[in-house]
């Protein structure tokens, strides 16, 4: 399974970067939003950092415009995957970029339908909410494990990134329905790190060391 850092801070992505767990970047508006700082350059920044797939997210609602700002977006870097809405005109774009070999990760995903849909049209990627599914009392467990049996059963190549992860407990679920990749928030990761019988036990080792050497 891969990892994927659900975040547009930079150094955030240095810091996780060092434990050899990060094979990839997922942004979006309201993470860009949040650096205040201009996307294409951030973008360029982060594509510098990681070598494995970075999303970057259109925000036009019509498919030309969408197709526009995705040839943009994939002459930053090599590794640049164009973030699309799953709407109507989000198909329509995946499918002519799919045709232009742009890799496209199909955001927005809230049922085995949509997932459907857009691995139909050409995505390479779809990105099932599972946080914001249960903010409104749906089991975002129920989507991935539909979604998944889906893709298995008609050998379909387009990989499910389940994204929205607010929780420990999202990333294990994620692991354990067999979806290729979780994006993940940097305070996540650093929580998947702890565990308390683990610094117990590493307190415990070095006693005894100290006691050894009296
Ligand atoms: C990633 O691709 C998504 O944009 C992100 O996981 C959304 O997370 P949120 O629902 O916590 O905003």
């Amino acid at each position: 399974m891969k990892f994927f850092l659900d975040t547009a801070n930079v150094n955030d992505i240095k810091r996780i970067c060092e434990l050899g767990v990060v094979d990839g970047v997922t942004t979006n508006p309201s993470l860009i939003a949040k650096e205040g700082t201009d996307f294409h350059e951030r973008i360029k920044e982060i594509s510098e950092i990681v070598s494995g797939p970075i999303s970057a997210e259109v925000i036009s609602l019509d498919h030309q415009g969408m197709i526009k700002e995705a040839r943009e977006l994939v002459q930053i870097s090599a590794n640049i995957v164009v973030k699309i809405p799953m709407t109507r005109e989000g198909l329509k774009a995946v499918k002519t970029l799919a045709k232009e070999g742009v890799k496209t990760n199909v955001t927005l995903v809230f049922s085995v339908n949509q997932a459907l849909l857009a691995a139909k049209a050409g995505a390479s990627y779809v990105s099932p909410f599972v946080g914001r599914l249960e903010d409104i009392g749906h089991s975002g467990k129920e989507l991935i494990s539909e979604i998944v049996k889906v893709f298995d059963t008609y050998l379909l190549e387009t990989e499910i990134i389940v994204a929205s992860i607010r929780n420990v407990n999202h990333v294990k679920e994620a692991m354990l329905l067999g979806a290729h990749i979780a994006t993940i928030p940097p305070n996540i990761i650093e929580q998947m790190i702890q565990h308390p019988l683990t610094d117990k036990g590493v307190s415990a080792f070095l006693e005894d060391w100290e006691k050894s050497k009296l």
